[in-house]
């Protein structure tokens, strides 16, 4: 297949492209000291390059946000090695903004650590948080949203970063079903537009089959690998897609047979 001209003019160029590379090798983390100590990982390998739209799955308490803190840098592995190419932001399970800026204040601050200058910085924030239906709320301080709300703050700060890896911890757990649907389209168009990687961790499997390339489901603890599935479905996809619950289906009875067999140890 060929490409017009034009085609070839709106496709990303390679250096316009936002994906760094993530790699995980034979890592584990430990937690505590002698005697009283979690093993919060072992072993665990994980490659993700650039561009790729990785979701994990597991249980609760298996190691997911510990992984997702190795990769950023906020903890260090006990063993193995870690490796991120390019620039990163985290979303918390919980978001983290500044209690005393504004929104708006919120997501420019991050525009302003990137070096934007302040003129463009208004226009940016405004296109921002109207990706993320927050226009209304630009003056507003965290601490008069919604826990979902702020979790849309967090994400448009993302955005701002322009993030080369994305790395979200259960985004969109706290919100409503319309939201996290309407949150779901965005990213993805947000993610074909500028391709950047992301990692994404969610309880919720058919979200993680929605979103993700490839969704790994993780053992319970300490966390490693348990099985890699690929999703090969035409994007845009919706939630309610057939071809998703089935998918979905397949994974939550890994998943099960996963607790289980830990739970009976
Ligand atoms: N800073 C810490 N100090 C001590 N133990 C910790 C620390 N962080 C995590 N752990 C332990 O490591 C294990 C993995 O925790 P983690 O938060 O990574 O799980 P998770 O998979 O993200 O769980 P959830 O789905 O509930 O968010 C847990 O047993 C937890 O108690
Ligand atoms: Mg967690």
């Amino acid at each position: 297949m060929t490409l017009s001209e034009s085609e070839l003019a709106a496709r990303p160029t390679e250096s316009s492209r936002l994906g760094g590379t993530v790699r995980v090798r034979d890592v584990s983390k430990v937690f505590g000291q002698r005697g009283d100590t979690t093993v919060a990982l072992n072993r665990i390998s994980l490659d993700v390059p650039s561009g790729a739209f990785v979701a994990l799955v597991g249980a609760s308490g298996c190691g997911k946000s510990t992984l997702l803190n190795l990769i950023a840098g906020l903890e260090k592995p006990t063993l193995g090695d870690v490796t991120l190419n390019g620039r990163c932001a985290l979303i918390f399970q919980e978001a983290a903004l500044f209690p005393w800026m504004t929104v708006a204040q919120n997501v420019s601050l991050a525009l302003k650590l990137r070096g934007v200058p302040r003129r463009e910085r208004a226009g940016i924030v405004a296109e921002l948080l109207e990706t993320v239906h927050l226009q209304d709320f630009a003056g507003h301080q965290p601490h008069e949203l919604s826990g979902g709300m702020r979790q849309r703050v967090a994400i448009a700060r993302a955005f701002a970063q322009e993030a080369e890896v994305l790395l979200m911890d259960e985004p969109f757990g706290a919100l409503d079903a319309m939201t996290r649907d309407l949150l779901h389209d965005e990213l993805e168009r947000l993610w074909l537009d500028r391709g950047f990687t992301c990692v994404f961790v969610t309880h919720n499997v058919r979200e993680a089959v929605r979103l993700a390339d490839r969704v790994e489901v993780l053992t319970s603890r300490p966390g490693t690998i348990a099985e890699t599935f690929e999703v090969p479905f035409a994007r845009p996809r919706r939630i309610e897609d057939p071809e998703v619950a089935a998918l979905a289906g397949v994974i939550t009875t890994r998943l099960r047979q996963e607790v289980r067999s830990h739970a009976t140890e």
